[in-house]
C-alpha cells in the first residue's frame, strides 16, 4: 500500500489507471478508522481496480466551537488496518495544501443542507460538499462510497454529483451497527460508561419508530414523538432533532406515505451522535 500526500503526485498516480481503462474507486474519510470505515473500503475494493482511500481532517466541515482539534487521529493505526482490508493507496494532503492562503472558492448545496444537521451546523455541508468535490478532482475516481449513516451527507454529495455533471457514481453502504445497534462513529469514543449505556436509545427509538409505521401509523409527528420519548427517557441525552423527511428532497413531511427517512441527532454528554433509518 502507497502512502501520498502531494495533491501533484495524487493527480498523476490516478491518470495512468485512468487512460489504462482500470476503475478508481474512492472512499474518503477522516480516519481513525473503524469498522464502518473498513466496511466501506472492502465494498471499494469489490467495485474498483484501484482502491483509494482518502483520510484527511477537514476543518471547513467543523464549525466554531467543535471538535476539529480533538478529533482523534491515530496514522500508525489506520495504515495498518487499511492494508489489512487491501487498499491500494492512501491519499493523507495536509491542510495547507488544500487550503492554500488565498482560498476562497466553496460548493454550496442548498436545499437538501438546509434543515436537520445543516441547521444545527451553519457551514457544515458546505466544508463537506468543497472538501469532497476536491477529492474527485484530485483522485479522480469512477466510483465513491459513502456510508448511509451520514444520509444528509449523501443526500448532499449525490445532488451536488447530478447537479454539477460530475461523471462519478455514487455508492452508499449501509450502516454498520455494534451488536446492542449502536451505529460505530469515531465520536462514541467521547461517550463515558454510563453515556455508551445511555446511547443505545438512538436505535431503539428508531425501532420504535419502524415498529410503530409497520403498525400502521403514518403521522409523521406521532412517529417523531414516540422516538423522542424513547431517548428523553435516558439520562445524559439531549435530543437535537428528531425528523421524518422524504428521503430525496429532505423535506418534512406530515404524513408518510412512500419512501421516508427518519433522522435524528443526540448529545450523549458532549458526544453529538446521529443515526437514521428508511421507512419501507
Ligand atoms: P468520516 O466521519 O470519517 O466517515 C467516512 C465515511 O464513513 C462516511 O461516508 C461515513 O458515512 C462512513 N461511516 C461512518 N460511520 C459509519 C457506519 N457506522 N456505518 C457505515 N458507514 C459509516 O464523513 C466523513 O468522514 C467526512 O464528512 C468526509 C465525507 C470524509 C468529508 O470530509
Amino acid at each position: 500500500m502507497e502512502l501520498l500526500t502531494e495533491i501533484r503526485v495524487m493527480q498523476q498516480v490516478a491518470h495512468e489507471p485512468r487512460a489504462a481503462g482500470r476503475t478508481i474507486a474512492l472512499v474518503p474519510t477522516m480516519g481513525f478508522f473503524h469498522e464502518g470505515h473498513l466496511s466501506l473500503m472492502r465494498l471499494g475494493r469489490a467495485r474498483g481496480d484501484l482502491l483509494v482511500v482518502s483520510l484527511f481532517v477537514n476543518p471547513t466541515q467543523f464549525g466554531p466551537g467543535e471538535d476539529f482539534k480533538e478529533y482523534p487521529r491515530d496514522l500508525d493505526r489506520d495504515l495498518r488496518l487499511a492494508a489489512e482490508v487491501g487498499v491500494d493507496l492512501i491519499f493523507e494532503p495536509s491542510v495547507e495544501a488544500m487550503y492554500p492562503p488565498g482560498f476562497q472558492t466553496f460548493v454550496t448545496v442548498e436545499e437538501v443542507t438546509r434543515g436537520l444537521c445543516g441547521a444545527a451546523r451553519p457551514g457544515h455541508f458546505r466544508g463537506v460538499a468543497t472538501v469532497v468535490a476536491k477529492l474527485f478532482h484530485i483522485v479522480k475516481p469512477h466510483v465513491a462510497i459513502f456510508g448511509e449513516k451520514d444520509y444528509q451527507q449523501l443526500v448532499t454529495i449525490r445532488r451536488m454529483v447530478r447537479d454539477l455533471n460530475l461523471d462519478i457514481e455514487v455508492v452508499g453502504h449501509p450502516i454498520v451497527r455494534e451488536p446492542d445497534g449502536l451505529a460505530l462513529s469515531s465520536r462514541n469514543l467521547y461517550l463515558s460508561p454510563a453515556e455508551r449505556v445511555s446511547a443505545r436509545s438512538l436505535s431503539q427509538a428508531l425501532e420504535r419508530a419502524k415498529a410503530l409505521y409497520r403498525a400502521g401509523e403514518r403521522q409523521a409527528a406521532v412517529l417523531a414523538a414516540e422516538a423522542r420519548g424513547v431517548i428523553e427517557a435516558q439520562p445524559h441525552t439531549r435530543v437535537d432533532y428528531v425528523a421524518v423527511c422524504d428521503r430525496e428532497t429532505l423535506e418534512p413531511l406530515d404524513e408518510v406515505k412512500e419512501g421516508a427517512v427518519v433522522a435524528l441527532a443526540v448529545f450523549v454528554g458532549r458526544a453529538r451522535l446521529i443515526d437514521n433509518c428508511l421507512l419501507p
